[in-house]
């Protein structure tokens, strides 16, 4: 393991206490995505104020604020309902905390989504993106300032951070299923103010094709503790769409999220 975990013993206790699980797969469910972890078989829910590395914060209209552990297909599976975001005030390093739990319960493999803004003509609202790969643009990394191996910095490698192999599995599942699943590249903003016109056109010129608020924090502390990652973008609105309101955003996420949903119960069934 590349990076230390910061991960308090405590809540790998209160997860085991909770559920005689082992999952190998962790999903943080975004804005609107959370239904996943109604699906979940011999689910447990532990609110995230149970969970003493979890960052408080204020809560979202959106985001639940609770970890499921649950089968999904048979699969042992760790299911965050909402995540907590630097907009919100809280570090890179804590807005990973999804990343840290899962790594030291012991998961391989890590499935984020999200609903994030179309940067490019070619999507809609309720189109679904499978994340190639990201633009970190929060001004902040989780990984700054964590002791890396041999007292060095965790100078971890992104190259295939969103796994090529999980990625054609995903694409398979969705041919499989009629869904329309694009490739593209997420960028991430710090928030919480949207894009303005002007940003929306650089992002596009730099090759972004969705642009959200988080999902890059967990990537990059899953990547430097060795979990598998696959990535999935709701689009929910053209980014700086006139008059957008998050109630908006929540509702396209209601859409096609039972889309998103089967897909990744299948996913994960396949893993
Ligand atoms: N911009 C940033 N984050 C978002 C958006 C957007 O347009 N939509 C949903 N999350």
């Amino acid at each position: 393991m590349a990076v230390s975990l910061d991960v308090p013993e405590a809540d790998i206790a209160r997860v085991r206490q909770a559920s005689p699980l082992r999952p190998r797969v962790a999903v943080v469910l975004g804005s609107g995505l959370s239904g996943l972890a109604e699906s979940a078989e011999d689910g447990v829910a532990i609110p995230y104020a149970g969970l003493d590395g979890f960052p408080r914060v204020g809560s979202v209209v959106g985001h639940a604020g609770r970890l499921v552990v649950g089968a999904l297909g048979a699969v042992p599976v760790l299911l965050f309902q909402g995540r907590a975001h630097q907009y919100q005030g809280v570090s890179a390093h804590d807005a990973a905390y999804p990343a840290r739990l899962a790594a030291g319960l012991g998961c391989e493999v890590l499935v984020v989504t999200n609903a994030a803004g179309a940067v490019v003509p070619g999507l809609s609202v309720g189109d679904l993106v499978l994340i190639s790969d990201h633009m970190n643009l929060m001004g902040t990394n989780p990984l700054t300032g964590w002791p890396g191996p041999e007292g060095g910095f965790p100078f971890i490698p992104m190259r295939d951070a969103y796994d090529p192999a999980l990625r054609a599995t995903m694409l398979d599942v969705a041919k499989g299923q009629g869904v329309k699943l694009a490739e593209g590249v997420y960028a991430a903003l710090l928030g919480p103010s949207y894009e303005t016109p002007a940003e929306v056109a650089m992002l596009a010129r730099l090759g972004a094709d969705v642009v959200g608020m988080s999902t890059v924090p967990e990537v990059i502390a899953a990547r430097a503790l060795g979990l598998r990652v696959v990535g999935m973008s709701l689009v929910t609105n053209a980014a700086a769409g006139v008059g957008l309101s998050h109630t908006e955003v929540l509702e396209a996420g209601d859409r096609a999220a039972a889309q998103l949903q089967r897909l990744v119960s299948e996913f994960i069934s396949r893993l």
